[in-house]
C-alpha cells in the first residue's frame, strides 16, 4: 500500500489506526519532521505524540489560525525558516489542523526546494471530509480565496475522531456543509442518511467514512479537476464569492455557512437551466435551512457578489461556470448561467 507510487496514482493512503501512522511514518523515515499547527491545534499533538519518534521529536512550526492568514506572507515566513534552517529535501512536513494549515502547509511543502513530503492529520470535520482529501494545496492571493495554488497529494492522511471532540458546535455544522454536498452531488442515499436523522445524533465515524469515499473516488478519476471533479464545486461559485466579501467587509463568516448559501442558490439555478424539481429544491432548502440561520446579504451587495464570481478561477473564458443538480445524488457540471438567474437565485436565498 505504502508505496510512491501511490502518489503518482493519486491514491493517498488513509490511515485510521496508530498502527497504520506508524508504519507509515517508518517507511518514510529518517528526515527532520516539522509539525505545521495553529494556536488550536498545537494543544492537539500530545494526542498523537506517542505514536512515533518522528512526532515525538518533530519541531513545531506554529502559525496564527484563520483564512486571513492563508497567504503568501505566512508561507515566506516558513520557507525562509527552513532554508534558513538548511533543511534539505528529505524533509517531512505534518500539517496538524484544519483546511488553513492542510492547504497552506501542502503549498508549502509542494514548493520548498520543489517539493518536499508532507502528511495530512486534519483536525476539523471540513478538513476530514473535504480539505485535506484530494491534494488541492493553495492560499490566497489579495481578495481572491485559493488563487495560488498546485495541486499535490500527501503521503498519507491520518484521521483520529477523537479531535472532532474537540470542536464546537459551530466548526462542526460548517463542515457539515460539505458533507451534504457529497450526497447532492454524488448520493441520494448519503444525502438521506444524512439528514433524516437529528444534527446531534450523528454517528460521526460513519459520516466521514461516506464523505471520504465519495471524495476519494471522485479525486482518483479526475485528480487536476478536467471533468468531474468539477462536481465538487457545487455551492462553492455562489458560496465563494460570499466568503470573499464578507471577509472584505471584515465581517467574515465561517466556510461552511457560505456553502451552505451556495447550496440553496446554486440548487434554485439548478430548477431552472438543470432537471432539479421543486421538490427536492425545497427538500434541500429545508435542510440547510434548520442547520444554517439565515445570513442578511443586501441587495445592494449582489452586483459585488457578481463582480467576485467573474474572477472565479474556476471560469472558462467570460463565463462563470457552475456546478449544478439534475436530481439530489446527480451533479452536473461546465454551466454557464446569465447573471440575471444569479441575482434571482440571491432573491431567492433572501427571500425563502
Ligand atoms: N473542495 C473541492 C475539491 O477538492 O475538489
Amino acid at each position: 500500500m505504502l508505496t510512491k507510487e501511490n502518489k503518482i496514482e493519486f491514491v493517498t493512503p488513509i490511515i485510521s489506526t496508530e498502527e497504520e501512522l506508524k508504519t507509515l511514518l517508518d517507511y518514510f523515515k529518517s528526515k527532520s519532521t516539522f509539525i505545521l499547527a495553529d494556536e488550536n491545534t498545537v494543544k492537539l499533538i500530545s494526542v498523537i505524540a506517542d505514536i512515533s519518534p518522528m512526532i515525538k521529536d518533530a519541531e513545531i512550526i506554529e502559525i496564527k489560525s484563520g483564512e486571513k492568514n492563508k497567504n503568501l506572507e505566512v508561507c515566506h515566513n516558513i520557507w525562509q525558516y527552513l532554508s534558513n534552517n538548511q533543511v534539505n529535501k528529505k524533509a517531512l512536513i505534518i500539517n496538524l489542523g484544519g483546511g488553513v494549515i492542510t492547504d497552506l502547509g501542502g503549498f508549502v511543502a509542494s514548493t520548498y526546494k520543489r517539493g518536499i513530503d508532507f502528511l495530512n492529520i486534519p483536525t476539523t470535520l471540513l478538513a476530514m471530509t473535504d480539505a485535506a482529501i484530494g491534494g488541492k494545496t493553495g492560499v490566497d492571493l489579495d481578495n481572491f480565496k485559493n488563487q495560488v495554488g498546485m495541486i499535490s497529494s500527501p503521503i498519507g492522511i491520518y484521521y483520529n475522531s477523537h479531535f472532532l471532540s474537540t470542536l464546537p458546535k459551530n466548526e462542526l455544522i460548517s463542515g457539515f456543509a460539505e458533507v451534504l454536498k457529497h450526497g447532492l452531488v454524488k448520493s441520494k442515499s448519503y444525502w438521506k442518511k444524512c439528514t433524516n436523522i437529528s444534527f446531534d445524533d450523528l454517528n460521526w465515524e460513519d459520516v466521514i467514512l461516506g464523505s471520504v469515499e465519495i471524495k476519494c473516488a471522485v479525486v482518483k478519476r479526475d485528480p487536476y479537476e478536467k471533468g468531474e471533479r468539477k462536481l465538487l464545486n457545487f455551492g462553492h461559485t455562489i458560496g465563494h464569492a460570499i466568503e470573499t466579501f464578507m471577509m472584505n467587509q471584515s465581517t467574515p463568516i465561517m466556510h461552511g455557512e457560505a456553502v451552505a448559501i451556495g447550496i440553496i442558490c446554486e440548487s434554485y439555478i439548478s430548477t431552472k437551466i438543470a432537471k432539479l424539481s421543486k421538490v427536492e429544491l425545497e427538500e434541500i432548502t429545508i435542510n440547510i435551512s434548520k442547520l444554517f440561520p439565515k445570513i442578511e446579504l443586501n441587495k445592494s451587495t449582489f452586483s459585488n457578489l457578481i463582480e467576485l464570481m467573474k474572477n472565479d478561477k474556476k471560469n472558462i473564458s467570460n463565463e462563470i461556470n457552475f456546478s449544478l443538480l439534475d436530481s439530489i445524488g446527480k451533479g452536473i457540471y461546465n454551466q454557464n448561467c446569465s447573471e440575471e438567474m444569479i441575482l434571482e437565485s440571491l432573491s431567492y436565498y433572501t427571500e425563502s
